[in-house]
C-alpha cells in the first residue's frame, strides 16, 4: 500500500498560513521601529555621546614608534619606578606610550587641567589600554599610532590595565599614569574622577 509521505514541497495542513493577527503585526512593527532607533543610536552616540574619541590615526613602524617613545622618555625623565622611567613632559607636548609584552612604557606624569596629545601604540601584539578606575578603553594595535587629545581632570595615581589577552603574562601588564595638581601633588585619591561628555573629568 502506498503511504502518503510529507515531502516539504507541499504545505502541511494546519493554520499557520493564516494572515497574522493584528496584535502580531503591531508587535513586529514595534520591534522593527526599536531596531531602527538602536541603529540610529550608533552614529548619534559617536557625535553626541562623547564616548568615542575622534583621535588622529596614522600608520607607524613599531620599531620607529618604540625608538620615538624611548627618546621621549629620556628627554623628560624625572624619576624611576623599578626600572621604568617616570616621564613628565611639558603641557601641550606630544606624549608617547608604548604597550609591549608585558608592560607599559614609560610611566607618565601629567598635570591636571593641561592638555596633551597622547600617542598610543603597540610594539608587538594587540593590547588594550584601560585606565583604572575610570571607564576609559582603547585598542592598542601595532603599526597604528592612535593619538588622543587628553586633559586629565583629577589628580591621582592611576593604573593602566591591559584588557586584551596578549599572552601568558597578560595579567601582569600594569602601567601607571600619575596626575599631579597645580601644587605638584599626586593625591592618591581617584574618587573624584568622572567620565563625562568628551572624556575623563
Ligand atoms: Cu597586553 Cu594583555
Amino acid at each position: 500500500m502506498l503511504t502518503k509521505v510529507h515531502t516539504g514541497l507541499e504545505p502541511v495542513q494546519g493554520v499557520w498560513w493564516k494572515p497574522a493577527h493584528k496584535a502580531e503585526k503591531v508587535w513586529v512593527a514595534v520591534a522593527f521601529a526599536w531596531c531602527m532607533v538602536l541603529f540610529a543610536m550608533m552614529p548619534l552616540w559617536h557625535w553626541k555621546g562623547g564616548q568615542n574619541p575622534s583621535g588622529v590615526r596614522t600608520r607607524v613602524d613599531p620599531k620607529a614608534y618604540f625608538a620615538r617613545t624611548v627618546a621621549f622618555a629620556q628627554q623628560y625623565k624625572v624619576g624611576d619606578d623599578r626600572g621604568v622611567p617616570i616621564v613628565q613632559p611639558p603641557p601641550g607636548a606630544d606624549v608617547y606610550l608604548a604597550g609591549l609584552t608585558y608592560s607599559w612604557y614609560p610611566i607618565l606624569q601629567l598635570e591636571q587641567g593641561k592638555e596633551y596629545m597622547l600617542h598610543i601604540s603597540s610594539v608587538d601584539v594587540n593590547h588594550g589600554f584601560s585606565l583604572y578606575p575610570l571607564n576609559v578603553n582603547f585598542a592598542v594595535v601595532p603599526t597604528f599610532d592612535y593619538a588622543l587629545r587628553v586633559t586629565p581632570t583629577a589628580a591621582g595615581d592611576f593604573r593602566i590595565i591591559c584588557n586584551e589577552f596578549c599572552g601568558i603574562g597578560h595579567h601582569t601588564m600594569v602601567g601607571r599614569v600619575i596626575v599631579v595638581d597645580s601644587a605638584g601633588r599626586s593625591v592618591a585619591d581617584n574618587t573624584g574622577a568622572r567620565v563625562g561628555q568628551g572624556g575623563v573629568r
